[in-house]
């Protein structure tokens, strides 16, 4: 599926963000290691406050070292599609400001923006992205004994997308369904908060 299939706004928004959509059926492409390099290098340049740069990527590779075991965190129902794709990464959140010693208040918010680029990038690749909550953080942080200081948030899986024939009917028919949003209208108060 090209960005062009995928148009969602009728607003005139970059094709990037309009074209992407979490995607369940990935193609047996493989992911180059450039590509990779290209996708964790837009994470890279986030935002963040006071710099901190707080996102920790674990990366792991169908097939390669620790990818069974990242895969194994899913929850059922994300691991029955998520095990074609080529690519699983943990996300994680730095909670303590290195300068100051104290709380990073914005740690995940920062990891948020820094995985948006990253499914930028991704998306301007030709690839897709769908994030996930639905995993077992406390699995993971054994699994790969992640410390205490740095949240768990979420786990990105990444491939280019494949055939949604592959999938059952009931995810099948979610791939090709774009889900909706909610209007600017209800999500943005010009001068005062309505409520
Ligand atoms: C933090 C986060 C957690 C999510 N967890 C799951 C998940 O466990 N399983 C799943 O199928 N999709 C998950 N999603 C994908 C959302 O359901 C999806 O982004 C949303 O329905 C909008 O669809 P779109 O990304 O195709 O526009 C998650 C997305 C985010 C940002």
């Amino acid at each position: 599926m090209s960005l062009g299939d995928t148009r969602r706004s009728e607003l005139d928004i970059n094709p990037v963000l309009n074209g992407r959509y979490s995607p369940r059926a990935f193609s047996d492409r493989a992911v180059t290691d450039a590509e990779l390099e290209l996708v964790l290098e837009a994470a890279r340049w986030a935002p963040s406050s006071m710099n901190e740069q707080p996102w920790r990527f674990l990366v792991t590779r169908r097939g390669g070292d620790g990818h069974a075991a990242l895969l194994a965190t899913l929850n059922h129902s994300n691991q029955v599609w998520a095990d074609k794709a080529p690519v699983l990464i943990l996300a994680m959140a730095h909670r303590t400001l290195s300068r100051i010693g104290q709380e990073n208040f914005h740690a995940r918010h920062d990891l948020g923006i820094a995985t948006a680029q990253l499914t930028a990038q991704a998306t301007a690749l030709g690839m897709g992205v769908h994030i996930l909550g639905g995993f077992n953080a406390l699995l993971a942080r054994e699994t790969f004994a992640i410390p205490e200081d740095f949240d768990i948030v979420s786990v990105l899986v990444l491939g280019f997308p494949g055939d949604a024939d592959q999938l059952t009917d009931n995810l099948k028919e979610r791939e090709l369904r774009r889900s909706p949003r909610r209007s600017l209208n209800e999500l943005v108060h010009y001068g005062s908060f309505r409520g």
